[in-house]
């Protein structure tokens, strides 16, 4: 099973107009007004959290990461402090830590690095206030080309085991399976899947955009193990080739189809 891999802030901001909209889009169905506290779970390098204190002026906001290297960046981009910056692996955070009930509990594209997240959800849901929200989206990709020919890649390197290993990622949901679970925990739930089309490198700067969004994500587990010029060359190499074909260019673009997953669940008030 895989451990937390390493990000770089930089890389990650590449692409960030695709990156956003599944998060505005997940945060669009979260319909309260005034919640007193929000807490991003897995916040990156902090655009996204700072979104929720714009939309949410008087809210106290909470952002949990594990990585230094994203925090160290969100501190950097949030100027006036608006946003509690917490490091923690969200397998051992408690929201105990609060201290006070949360009224929106948020996680985007995150819960697909976490082992056995379903079993997290549990506490989360249960801190949240009576009405309170929790909101999710994970990508559901990972049948597509750009990951398929990842772990074919990772099979023919002469490190196949361990990158093989490091590419055993926590299995994420169907719509289906969070509504599920959400309900069981008393919740109203609303789930669904997008398969956005993103167009990436309009302009024809860059041989291979679609190798340059999973640099910043799901090759990191990877990257991480290949840190020799020569080993990584050997698996990046084939892998670039085959992602060239699997995503040729366009007169419009790179036409890049990502399938996310989402559900929004509101707690409801717990009978005395
Ligand atoms: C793809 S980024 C998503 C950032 C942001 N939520 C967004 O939508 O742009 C995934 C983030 O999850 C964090 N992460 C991964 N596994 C984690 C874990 N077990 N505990 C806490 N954070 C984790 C990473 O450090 C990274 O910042």
């Amino acid at each position: 099973m895989s451990v937390i891999a390493s990000w770089d802030p930089t890389a990650y901001g590449r692409f960030s107009a695709e990156r956003s909209r599944p998060f505005a889009d997940l945060v669009a169905q979260v319909r309260t007004d005034d919640p007193g506290l929000v807490v991003d779970l897995g916040s990156g390098h902090g655009p996204a959290t700072l979104t929720l204190a714009r939309l949410w002026p008087q809210a106290r906001v909470v952002g949990v990461d594990a990585s230094e290297a994203m925090l160290e960046a969100a501190r950097e981009l949030d100027r006036d402090g608006r946003v509690e910056w917490v490091q923690s692996d969200l397998r051992e955070w408690d929201p105990a830590s609060l201290g006070q009930a949360p009224d929106v509990v948020v996680t985007s594209s995150t819960l697909q690095w976490v082992p056995g997240h379903l079993d997290l959800l549990d506490a989360w849901v249960g801190a949240l206030a009576d009405g309170g929200w929790f909101a999710l989206q994970v990508p559901g990709n990972f049948d597509a080309p750009s990951h398929r020919l990842m772990r074919e890649a990772a099979e023919h390197h002469e490190r196949a085991g361990e990158l093989a290993a490091a590419l055993d990622l926590p299995v994420v949901g169907e719509p289906a399976t969070y509504l599920r679970y959400l309900s069981r925990l008393g919740c109203e739930v609303d789930a669904w899947e997008t398969t956005y089309l993103h167009v990436l490198d309009p302009e024809g700067k860059d041989d291979n955009p679609v190798l340059a969004w999973v640099e910043a994500t799901g090759l990191r587990p990877v990257l991480d193990i290949l840190t020799g010029e020569q080993e990584r060359a050997a698996f990046l190499e084939p892998y670039a080739a085959h992602l060239s074909q699997a995503y040729p260019r366009s007169p419009e673009g790179v036409l890049f189809p990502f399938r996310r997953v989402f559900a929004v669940a509101q707690k409801k008030p717990s009978t005395p």
